[in-house]
This record gives structure tokens, sequence and C-alpha cells, in this order.
């Protein structure tokens, strides 16, 4: 099969096969997730060549597994020819030390020095200078005709607010988020076949990743002779205590800008989008904190930004009855499991007056993400500062502009919108 084609055509609702790199079941994955999740919740895709896992109880038993591990990086490279590895071997070590593909001891320590530099008290702190961004940048889209929401307010807002929060210097924050992104993009690929796509994937991920190295290289010898307050400062402090490797520094520098940054821009682009999409339910929303709070939770739930969690099976894993193998790679479908009708009834219907929305699009366990109170605040700023304006604000297509460039994104590529006369 080539990627981006479908192969089922009509006859999964029987038979559901998940492929994942059909650009139509991208577009629009609830459909076959759901008759998988019906059918077989803990379902073998042999396009995959994994295991699929799709309802709220098997996922979060999955993630609360510790059989399933996460030092994973061998998925993502799986596709790659043994000749070309050499080749690959820094970028792929370097991912290994991302905390999020770390097992204990490692990522407790890990975890432990990252907990320092990113929870809810600094995101306490850091809600002036987050509204204050917002207001601006929105502020700056009313001088604009025709803008896309996504680039102009989704990304620019937490890539600034990481980049001050790290202390990358502005001149840096361009470059900074496009070589996390190619990076990111290897680290989200499970796809088991090698073609022109997958190597280049690979060959963006390494030419961005060398720039990182070498930029966060200098930032770090940087602020060594002249510390500020900021994570890199924090965490250049917890290498010279002794508490991480360099290694493990520069991984926990490239993972907070990623893992900090294209996930709430998705927060934010998917919940406006959703908003502009249904003025009924933004009207809830004007003048009411509380609504505000519960429609963030919605957006999360309904349109996860994170849609899956992979794993290995370490050992033999049983889950949902199934018997995993030792080396099977396992998709936790946090978007799935969100969408799941037994855990939230009515899961199809966004309602941004949700009662008992216990989703779990930051994960759930060992490895929940240190960074959503970080992301409810940004997703709390925006809404703030956009929601006087959204009925004045048209979509210029009703058809979402949904990535279909990988599975492990749920993302709008753009969200072109005008203001009504
Ligand atoms: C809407 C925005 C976000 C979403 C949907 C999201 C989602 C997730 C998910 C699903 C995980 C767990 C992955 C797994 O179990 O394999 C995770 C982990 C993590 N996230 Fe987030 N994230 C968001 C924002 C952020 C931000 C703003 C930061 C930091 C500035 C951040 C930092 C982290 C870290 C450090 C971890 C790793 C925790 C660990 O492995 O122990 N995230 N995130």
């Amino acid at each position: 099969m080539t990627a981006g084609q479908c192969v089922h055509a009509g006859g999964w609702a029987a038979s559901p096969v998940y492929q994942a790199f059909c650009r139509s079941e991208l577009a629009d994955p609830y459909q076959v997730l759901d008759a998988l999740r019906s059918a077989e919740p803990v379902h073998w895709s042999p396009v995959l060549d994994a295991w699929l896992v799709t309802s709220y109880q098997e996922v979060t038993a999955g993630l609360r597994d510790p059989g399933l591990r996460s030092d994973r990086v061998s998925i993502n490279a799986r596709a790659v020819p043994g000749t070309l590895r050499p080749k690959y071997a820094s970028l792929l070590s370097h991912v290994s030390n991302w905390l999020g593909f770390t097992d204990p001891p490692k990522h407790t320590q890990m975890r432990e020095v990252a907990r320092k530099v990113v929870n809810p008290a600094v995101a306490a702190k850091s809600r002036p200078m987050i509204e204050a961004s917002a207001q601006e940048i929105v502020a700056g889209l009313h001088l604009r005709d025709n803008f896309d929401l996504v680039e102009e307010l989704a990304l620019r807002l937490p890539l600034t607010v990481v980049c001050r929060l790290l202390g990358v210097p502005d001149e840096n924050v361009t470059d900074f988020h496009q070589w996390a992104t190619e990076v990111g993009a290897f680290a989200g690929q499970v796809d088991p076949t090698w073609d022109a796509s997958a190597q280049s994937v690979i060959e963006q991920a390494n030419e961005g990743w060398l720039k990182l190295e070498a930029l966060f290289g200098r930032l770090v010898a940087q602020k060594r002779h002249d510390p500020g307050d900021d994570i890199l400062s924090e965490l250049v402090r917890a290498f010279d205590a002794g508490a991480i490797s360099e290694d493990e520094l520069i991984g926990l520098c490239v993972f907070i800008l990623a893992a900090g940054h294209t996930t709430t821009r998705d927060l934010l682009g998917n919940g406006l989008y959703l908003l502009l999409a249904r003025p009924g339910e933004a009207d809830k929303l004007l003048g009411q904190p509380a609504n505000v709070v519960s429609a963030i939770e919605e957006v999360l739930r309904f349109e996860s930004p994170i849609p899956m969690a992979s794993r290995l099976a370490g050992d033999t894993v049983t889950l949902g009855g199934k018997t995993l193998g030792p080396g099977s790679t396992v998709i936790l479908h946090l978007g799935a499991a969100n969408r799941d009708p037994d855990r939230f009834p009515g899961a199809e219907t966004f309602d941004v007056l949700r009662k008992q929305n216990r989703q779990i699009a930051f994960g759930f366990g060992a490895h929940f993400c240190l960074g959503a109170p970080l992301a409810r605040e940004q997703a709390a700023a925006v809404l703030e500062a956009m929601l006087p304006d959204l009925p004045r604000l048209q979509l210029k297509s009703q058809v979402p502009a949904w990535s279909t460039g990988n599975m492990s994104l749920r993302a709008l590529t753009r969200l072109d919108v005008s203001w009504s006369t």
C-alpha cells in the first residue's frame, strides 16, 4: 500500500482495518476508531504492525501498565534500513533522552528535575506574561482583514511563552520552532514502511537535531556564564549538581521546547475552530469563567491534540483479553478513548458544559503531562482575549484543514478567517 491511499473502500464497518496512513482516515478518524472500539478495542493492525487500543478502559489500563515501556525510539526507527542506522545514531540517541521516552530509574530522576521547572506554580506565575502576550497578539489581529488563526495566534502565543520560559533569545525563536517541529515529526512517527516520505521525515529531523544541538550547546554555555531566571539556567544548575547528564540536559531542553508549543498550538487552533463552527457553544462562554474552564476540557476531549501514546511491550502483556507479545508496538489511542461513549455519554457531541469530563488528552499515570497547567493557562488567556470578537470572525471555509501528514497529531494546518463587516 502506498502511504496516503485507502484500501478498505467502505468494507471496514464489518471488518475494520485501521490504516492510519490513509489521508481520508486521518482527516476524519473517528468513524473508523468507533467501529474498531465496538468490534475489538485491542486490535492487531497489520498495516501499522502494532496493537491499536481504542477504549477508555483499555487505554488507561495500558498507560498504567509498567510492562508497556516508554523507552521506544526503536518504534520510530523501525523502518530505517540497517545500513542507514549509523547516519542517524546521534538523533536516535538524542530522542532516547526525551523525558517521554524514558523508563525508571532514568525517568524518575529526569522527571524530578523537570518538575522543578515545569509545574503548576510556574504556570500561575506566568499568568500575567501569558495574558499580556495573548492580548497583544489579539490586538494585532484587529489591524488585519484576513488571517490564519493557527499561524497568527495559536502558534505565536505558545511559541513565545515556551521560549521566554526557557530563556531562548527572540532571534532564535523561529528557527527553534522549525527544528523542534522536524525532530517532533520523527518522534511521532510510527509508520513501519520505509519510503520517500519516511526517509524525508528522518532526514529533516536529523538536520533539525544537529542545528538544535549546536544552538542549545551555545545557550547552555551562555547560561552557565550568565544565569537567569529561566528553565535553561535551572537545568544547567541541575547538571552542575550532578542530577542529570549533559545528554539528558539537552534532551530536556529540546523536549520541553517541542512538547511545550506544538501541542498547545493545536489545543488553541482546534478550540478556536470548534467555537467558530458552533457559535451556539461559544455564546455559552461570554462572561462565564466557569464555562470557559469546562470548554477547555471539552476541546481537549473532543479533538485531543496528541491523539496517541505509543509504547513497547517489554514482556508479554495482557490487555483487554489479548496477549501482546514481547517487543510488540502498542498504540494507546487517547483520542479514541476520549470519544468512548461508555465513558462519555453522547461522546460525539461537542458540549462545552459537559459534566464529569475527565478526559485523558494529557495522558495518565507516570508520564502525565507536566505542562498541562501551562497549556490550560494559555487556552484561558486566548479565550478571554478572543471571546468578545468571535461573533465577528468568519471562517473562510467550512471544511477544516486537518493535517493528514502524521497520525500522532490532531492539528489544523491553517484556520483562515476574516472580520465580518
Ligand atoms: C495542549 C497541550 C498539551 C498536550 C495535549 C500534551 C499532551 C501530553 C501527553 C499526552 C503526554 C504523555 C505522553 C505519554 O504518556 O507518552 C505529555 C507529556 C509531557 N508533556 Fe505535555 N502536552 C501539552 C502541553 C505541554 C506543555 C505546554 C509542556 C511544557 C512546557 C509539556 C510538557 C510535557 C512533558 C515534560 C511531558 C513528559 C512527562 C513524562 O514523560 O514524565 N506539555 N504531554
